[in-house]
């Protein structure tokens, strides 16, 4: 175990750690205070992602490594597949988008994935989860979308759990990986949970 700054660790020495493994998950995010939030680096998550996958390129593995990353039901799917918005729902992402860093970082971490990584050479296939507003709780049953199916006027919910479970089929069920590689799954616990 190794207790660092992801970004002062050189991508040399983050490839020489990431030798041997078989996945990547990254959960790291902007912490919740005034510091996390509007301090520098604003585009932390961005940059871990990029030098994650410089250092699994330089690590050469035999077989592509999972890179699994915690992304969020903000960010939009690059391809523009997700359903529109709603011009209320437009104008809360479009202030929120201008004024909280954090939003507009996570999009360019997806976004450094689909379209710097693309379909994945020899060495990296990925998958950006998308929870909603994440809660505490045991796993339950939850449901898994390509596309966004709430809004931030009628947001979902998620147990941090749901997405830990998920995160470890991605990396252990092979099924599961060749199901969602290269793509932005929204994860939502299912109705019933929701209560
Ligand atoms: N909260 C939500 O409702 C929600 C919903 C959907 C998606 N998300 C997304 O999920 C991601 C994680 O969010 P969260 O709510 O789990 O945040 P969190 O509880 O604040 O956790 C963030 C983690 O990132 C670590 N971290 C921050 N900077 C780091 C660095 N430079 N190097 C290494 N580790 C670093 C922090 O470590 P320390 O504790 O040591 O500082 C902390 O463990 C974010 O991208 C967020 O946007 C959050």
């Amino acid at each position: 175990m190794v207790e660092a700054d992801l970004l002062s660790l050189s991508v040399a020495d983050l490839a020489q750690r990431i030798r041997g493994c078989d996945a990547v998950v990254s959960c790291l995010g902007h912490v919740a205070s005034l510091r996390g939030i509007f301090g520098p680096p604003r585009d932390l998550v961005a940059q871990a992602t990029r030098r994650l996958c410089r250092a699994i390129e330089e690590a050469k593995p035999p077989d592509p490594v999972r890179f699994v990353l915690m992304s969020s039901v903000t960010v939009n799917h690059p391809e523009g597949l997700d359903p529109p918005r709603g011009i209320l729902d437009k104008m809360i992402v479009c202030a929120l988008d201008a004024v909280l860093p954090p939003m507009r970082d996570n999009q360019g971490a997806a976004d450094v994935l689909h379209d710097d990584i693309g379909a994945g050479g020899p060495y990296i296939q990925w998958v950006a989860v998308r929870p909603d507003t994440l809660l505490p709780g045991d796993v339950t049953e939850y449901e898994l979308h390509e596309t966004r199916v709430d809004s931030f006027v009628k947001p979902g919910s998620t147990n941090m759990a749901n997405v830990a479970h998920f995160m470890c089929e991605l990396v252990t069920d092979s099924d599961a990986w060749v199901r969602w590689r290269g793509r932005l799954p929204i994860v939502v616990n299912a109705p019933a949970a929701n209560g």
